[in-house]
C-alpha cells in the first residue's frame, strides 16, 4: 500500500511539471492564433480602404497584448508538445529579436491608430507582418 502511494505521488509530481509548460504552450499558441485572426481583419480593412481608426485602435490593442506576451512564453525546456523547433532555444537571441520586431511593428500600428496617421499605420503593419514567414521557416515545425 505504501509503495503504491509513493508511485502515485511520483506520478502526480511528474504530470504537474509537464503541466507547467502546457500552460505556456497553450498561451503562446493562443496569442499567435489571435494575432493571425486580427491581422486578417486589418488586412481586409486596408485592402478595402476602410480607414476606421477606432476599429484599428481596438485591433491594435489586441495585437500588442498578444505580441508583447510572447517573449515570456518560451521558457527553456518548453519545446515538447509544441510546434516550436529546438532552434528557438539554440538561437534565442535571434528568435527574441524576431519577437521584438513583431511587437514593435504592432506597437507602431497601435500608436498610429490613436494618432490617426495612415502612413505610419500601414508601415507598422507591414513591419509586423513581414516577420511571420522568416521566423516560421527557421523556428516552427511544418504541420
Ligand atoms: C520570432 C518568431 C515568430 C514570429 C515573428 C511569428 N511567429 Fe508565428 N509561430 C512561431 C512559433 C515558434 C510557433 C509555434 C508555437 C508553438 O507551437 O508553441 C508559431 C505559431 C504560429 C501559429 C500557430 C498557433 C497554434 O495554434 O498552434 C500561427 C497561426 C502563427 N504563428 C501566426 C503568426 C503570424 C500571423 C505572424 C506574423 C504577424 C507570426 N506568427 C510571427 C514563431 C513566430
Amino acid at each position: 500500500m505504501k509503495k503504491h502511494l509513493i508511485s502515485l505521488f511520483m506520478l502526480i509530481s511528474v504530470s504537474a511539471s509537464a503541466a507547467t509548460f502546457e500552460a505556456e504552450i497553450e498561451a503562446r499558441q493562443d496569442a499567435y492564433s489571435g494575432i493571425k485572426d486580427n491581422v486578417e481583419v486589418v488586412g481586409d480593412m486596408l485592402k478595402s480602404g476602410e480607414f476606421d481608426y477606432a476599429k484599428f485602435e481596438m485591433l491594435g490593442e489586441k495585437l500588442t497584448k498578444h505580441s508583447s506576451s510572447l517573449k515570456s512564453l518560451f521558457p527553456e525546456g518548453s519545446q515538447e508538445g509544441s510546434n516550436a523547433k529546438k532552434a528557438v532555444w539554440k538561437s534565442f537571441d535571434q528568435f527574441s529579436m524576431g519577437l521584438d520586431k513583431l511587437d514593435q511593428g504592432f506597437q507602431d500600428f497601435y500608436a498610429a491608430a490613436k494618432a490617426q496617421d495612415q502612413a505610419a499605420l500601414v508601415a507598422g503593419f507591414k513591419d509586423a507582418t513581414g516577420t511571420c514567414k522568416g521566423c516560421h521557416r527557421k523556428f516552427r515545425n511544418k504541420k
